[in-house]
């Protein structure tokens, strides 16, 4: 790995808040962009974190990306909602959408919140994340529209992004589950962490231009481009159909069925369903029965070297908490991308190293 730099996260959140400043951004859109980007980096998500900037930055300037945009309903019927993000920043548009919705399912008892043509939506657990603090269950599915990355089971080729889909449940007396996962075997920025740090990806992972398997990130990164596999095979391909069916066709009204144009700008499509589960029984009989079975699974006997089993958003509150106390790690390549993404921006690259605390 190359070297790298180890940021305390207010320091971070300073630089970063700095370089946002080159997109315009209302002093809301900063912090929301900056703190659900510095969140994605402390659950250990460097893929979805501020290196992600770079590529704001060009689709910014591509007229792909539109600062200071705000989630338009096009559908209220009370307990059915359609809203347009309108290529505005999704760490927005995902927050306002989840706010109508939340709100939604509070009163009605459920919520199907329908959200198409978000700028990309980046880590979506941060959104089954707000729904639990709100007491409430929520499912996401997600299509990703960008040049395609991902391979149908059985083909050779790109023809779908890394659709994500996620589980967020309250757990009384608990951490939330929060179930948060690319249908990719990895998401696909971990490709561009893997090959900014000079590593290789494990095999299985990725196929080459000619669809031969290969285990360098350079496959996702630059020309000649793969493709990653599906997670689980063809089942995992199964539940990427139904999140393009599903966050795409349905919610997004727009689906991946041509090559890429080569523009840097990501949208996201997401069908959510949130449901308060006391309103549909007796909260106390079903929150014993989901600790006894979350303590039944992680009573099994670790495998050797595992301390404990974990379940889905365990890993992600571990790093949290590391990193939140050691700092951020960014390797040297992200933190040069991410200067010269400010100077694009018409920000001092100088001055948001020197808020970052990292030497010139
Ligand atoms: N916005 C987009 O377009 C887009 C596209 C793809 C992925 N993403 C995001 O990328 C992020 C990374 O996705 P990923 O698939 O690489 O995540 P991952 O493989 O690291 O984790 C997937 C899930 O498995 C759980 N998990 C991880 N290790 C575990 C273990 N040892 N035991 C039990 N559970 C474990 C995690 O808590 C998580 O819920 C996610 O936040 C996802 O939303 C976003």
């Amino acid at each position: 790995m190359n070297r790298g730099h180890l940021i305390p996260v207010e320091r971070l959140r300073a630089a970063v808040n700095d370089l946002m400043l080159g997109f315009g951004s209302e002093p809301r859109e900063v912090a929301l962009v900056t703190d659900n980007l510095l969140q994605a980096n402390l659950t250990g998500h460097d893929s979805h974190g501020i290196g992600m900037l770079p590529r704001y930055a060009n689709a910014f300037l591509e007229g792909g990306l539109r600062p200071n945009a705000h989630a338009l309903t096009k559908l209220d019927s009370g307990t059915l909602l359609a809203l347009d993000g309108q290529a505005g920043f999704g760490q927005v548009i995902g927050h306002e959408a989840m706010e109508l919705g939340i709100a939604r399912a509070q009163a009605h008892g459920s919520c199907i919140m329908a959200l198409a043509n978000a700028h990309h939506l980046c880590r979506i657990g941060a959104w089954a994340e707000m729904a639990v603090v709100a007491g409430l269950v929520s499912v996401h599915f997600v299509n990703v529209i960008s040049r395609p990355m991902v391979a149908p089971w059985g083909g050779r080729d790109a023809r779908f992004g890394t659709n994500p889909f996620a589980v967020g449940i309250p757990v009384p007396g608990r951490e939330p589950v929060i179930l948060d996962m690319a249908t990719s075997v990895i998401a696909q920025g971990k490709t561009r962490v893997a090959h900014n740090k000079g590593e290789r990806l494990a095999p299985g992972q990725m196929i080459d231009n000619f669809g031969e398997p290969t285990t360098d990130p350079k496959f996702g990164v630059v020309e000649p481009l793969g493709a990653l596999r599906t997670f689980g095979e063809h089942k995992g391909f199964g539940l990427a159909l139904v999140c393009e069916l599903l966050g795409g066709a349905v919610a997004g009204a727009l689906t991946a069925h041509q090559p890429g144009d080569g523009k840097q700008r990501v949208l996201n499509g997401m069908l959510t369903m949130l449901f308060d589960p006391n309103r549909l029984g007796d909260g106390a009989v079903f929150g014993g029965e989901m600790q006894a079975f979350l303590d039944w699974v992680q009573a099994s006997p670790p495998e050797a070297g595992l301390s404990r089993v974990q379940v889905a958003g365990d890993p992600e509150r571990a790093s949290r908490a590391r990193r939140s106390a050691e700092g951020i790690p960014v390797d040297d390549n992200t933190w040069k991308e991410l200067l010269a993404a400010a100077a694009k921006l018409g920000r001092d690259p100088a001055r948001v190293a020197s808020l970052a605390g990292v030497a010139a």
